[in-house]
């Protein structure tokens, strides 16, 4: 029988050398690669700064806590407040669990709003409904490579004068309008984990065209010393009688990678375009293959917001029923092929939720649908013409074609 997993192992022998060179030359720790890949990362994206660490769930909890009003050194006159102990942040309900508990752990409360059962993206009127005078920050949430309404929530955040983080965790490389998603907000986030666009086996990113959050979030990366900011001669000064090389001025972490995911990471983010587009045809060509049974309203393939090129991550679908969908699980189950739910489905439903402060705005029912009736199998780049075919064979079956 054919497998497909989620994702194939698209670490080849160039990744392996460049593993090799930094195990052979001693230094394995965080260094000169990891200062390498965060150059390449960020001049691919063209944003100002780019910091690797050990996950996208990390890079996501230095995003918030670099929002934190949490720094008496602070200069930099912003023109957003920053986040207070219970302020609220907007998310969607449809996210993945480490979006949502780093904002806990800053001591602010999470607001739900709904995500729409057809692009799987958050809805921007229930952003604004949701919008109240504690609101400080809009985290947007780019699930499964899809684009979003990126353009209106910015508008709606420089209105408002709050900040937006962009969870991108799941959406590398995917552009609107020619942008990459992830260097519209204040802040990006993205993953590599194994099963993600590219991968360093674990490790995140995070972007920021921002100075003052760039040296937060490299202080709080690190224990919360001066070492790896840029201004760290600022503290240095105010601070003589304090060895420079362990002068901490934050509340920080150890979230750091080391230089041999970082070369991974290098030569992965050549082949990114390569992979994504592969991805971006292979949804393509599921899409045609499938628009009868869309037509026939049986499944619902996730659909592309309007001015995005799509890198799916997976291929969701949204069943007719609840039950076609358990039915479909287990006949591509038992067919090979690895399913996954839409990532954590409706959040405020699952049991972790009761340990965090929260509030739900308006009702979530097309998150509900998403959870109760959705599902995805893998689009991995390396996916051969036949694999991508026994696929559509497989599902056609099903529907007893
Ligand atoms: C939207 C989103 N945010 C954050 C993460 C966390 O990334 P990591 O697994 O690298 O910690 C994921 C992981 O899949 C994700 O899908």
């Amino acid at each position: 029988m054919i497998k497909i997993p989620l994702n194939k192992n698209t670490i080849g022998t160039a990744e392996k050398r460049a593993l090799n060179k930094v195990f052979d030359s001693g230094y394995m720790t965080m260094g000169k690669v990891t200062k390498k890949f965060e150059a390449a990362f960020s001049k691919h994206l063209g944003v100002k700064h780019a910091i690797y660490v050990n996950s996208g769930s990390s890079a996501n909890l230095l995003a918030f806590s670099a929002i934190q009003d949490n720094d008496k050194f602070r200069k930099f006159k912003s023109r957003n407040d920053f986040l207070k102990p219970n302020d609220e942040i907007i998310v969607p309900a449809v996210t993945w669990s480490t979006s949502i508990w780093p904002i806990s752990q800053t001591g602010a409360k999470s607001v739900f709003v709904d995500s729409e059962p057809d692009t799987l993206q958050m809805n921007v009127n229930s952003i604004k409904k949701a919008i109240s005078k504690k609101t400080k920050a809009i985290c947007m949430v780019h699930v499964l490579g899809n684009g979003g309404y990126i353009e209106e929530v910015r508008d709606i955040c420089d209105k408002k004068k709050i900040w937006l983080i962009e969870d991108t965790c799941e959406s590398l490389g995917v552009k609107k309008k020619n942008k990459y998603l992830g260097t519209f907000g204040d802040i990006g986030t993205y993953s590599f984990y194994f099963s993600h666009h590219i991968t360093t086996v674990e490790g995140g990113m995070i972007v920021t065209n921002n100075d003052y959050l760039a040296n937060k979030i490299y202080s709080l990366r690190s224990h919360g010393w001066t070492r790896d900011m840029f201004n760290a001669k600022e503290y240095e000064k105010q601070f003589p009688e304090i060895d420079p090389r362990f002068l901490f001025v934050n509340v920080g972490y150890n979230l750091r990678s080391t230089d041999m995911n970082a070369s991974i990471g290098l030569v992965q983010l050549k082949k990114l375009e390569k992979f994504n587009n592969k991805r971006h045809e292979i949804g393509k060509t599921w899409n045609k293959a499938f628009s009868h049974l869309k037509k026939n309203e049986l499944i619902q393939p996730m659909e592309i917001t309007k001015g995005t090129k799509a890198s799916w991550f997976g291929f969701p679908v949204i069943c007719k029923t609840r039950k076609m969908r358990d039915d479909l699980r287990e006949h591509l189950e038992k067919n090979g092929i690895e399913t996954r739910p839409i990532i954590c489905g409706n959040m405020t439903k699952q049991p972790g939720i009761k340990n965090i402060k929260y509030r739900i705005s308006g009702n979530l029912s097309g998150a509900d649908i998403i959870m109760d009736r959705g599902i995805f199998w893998g689009s991995s780049p390396d996916m051969t013409k036949s694999e991508i075919n026994y696929v559509i064979r497989i599902i056609k079956k099903f529907f007893n074609e």
